[in-house]
């Protein structure tokens, strides 16, 4: 996997230490990076030993087991702690992933959590997806047609055209690989990225859509596509185990057929 550091890693400063009961025997220390606008502090990295003996296997068990034992204070996303819902998405370890589906055991040493990269925060590892949302709901992420809707039925798609959807339709959008995308960190104004690109493909390639042009039309541009640079930190880092940077290629190969 790939390691996305962030720059500010080594100027964050060490902060709380929250030592584990003098009984546990199987103890680790999260690393987690603590920011709060409301306190007028600077960012810190608070340091809290964990019993793993008492503590489930993921990431997010840990991070649970911390808010619900020894600090209340610490604050992060998730809700379906089974990687399906995308929200629990951070930097551990120096690589964005999910931390439901992260095992404690994967990570060697300390357990360093920090917000995805390059985001603004809100508080500790809560990130401003706002503008996230904002470009994925550029790309119209619904079925658009022309034809009437067929009287009784679904619009129904062959098995071969279901399956070009697959690699694609599982994504959570968690932004894992946007934000470990280097075009994306200096250009996430006008550059989609590889979340929002792959999910345009996705309606791109469905044959049940019937606004293929308007879709191309609307990337043509030097930004909104072009940026991606086969950097391919997008599909090392995909905790679903998708790749983005084929999407984008396919979308490159389709603006280039319908040329000729
Ligand atoms: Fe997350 Fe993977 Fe979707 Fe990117 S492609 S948003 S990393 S699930
Ligand atoms: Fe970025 Fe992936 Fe392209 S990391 S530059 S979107 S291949
Ligand atoms: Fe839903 Fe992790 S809590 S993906």
């Amino acid at each position: 996997m790939a390691e996305f550091r962030l720059p500010a890693n080594s100027t964050v400063k060490k902060g709380k230490f929250f030592k584990a009961d003098d009984a546990a025997t199987n103890v680790r220390k999260f690393n987690v990076y603590r920011w709060n606008e409301d306190d007028g502090e600077n960012p810190r990295v608070d340091t809290y030993e964990v019993d793993m003996d008492k503590c489930g296997p993921m990431v997010l068990d840990g991070l649970i087991k911390i808010k619900n034992e020894i600090d209340p204070t610490l604050t992060f996303r998730r809700s379906c702690r089974e990687g399906v819902c995308g929200s629990c998405a951070m930097n551990v370890g120096g690589t964005n992933t999910l931390a439901c589906t992260k095992a404690n055991d994967e990570v060697k040493g300390d357990i360093n959590i920090y917000p995805l990269p390059h985001m603004e925060v809100v508080k500790d590892l809560v990130t401003d997806l706002t503008h996230f949302y904002a470009q994925y709901s550029s790309i119209k992420p619904w079925m658009q047609t022309q034809s009437p809707a067929p009287s009784g039925v679904e619009r129904l798609q062959s098995p071969e055209d279901r399956a070009k959807l697959d690699g694609l339709y599982e994504c959570v959008l968690c932004a894992c690989c946007s934000t470990s995308c280097p075009s994306y960190w200096w250009n996430s104004d006008k550059y989609l990225g590889p979340a929002v690109l792959l999910q345009a493909y996705r309606w791109l390639v469905d044959s049940r859509d019937e606004n293929t042009g308007e879709r191309l039309d609307d990337l043509e541009d030097p930004f909104r596509l072009y940026r991606c640079h086969t950097i391919m930190n997008c599909a090392n880092t995909c905790p679903k185990g998708l790749n983005p940077a084929k999407a984008i290629a396919e979308i490159k190969k389709m603006m280039v057929e319908r040329q000729g």
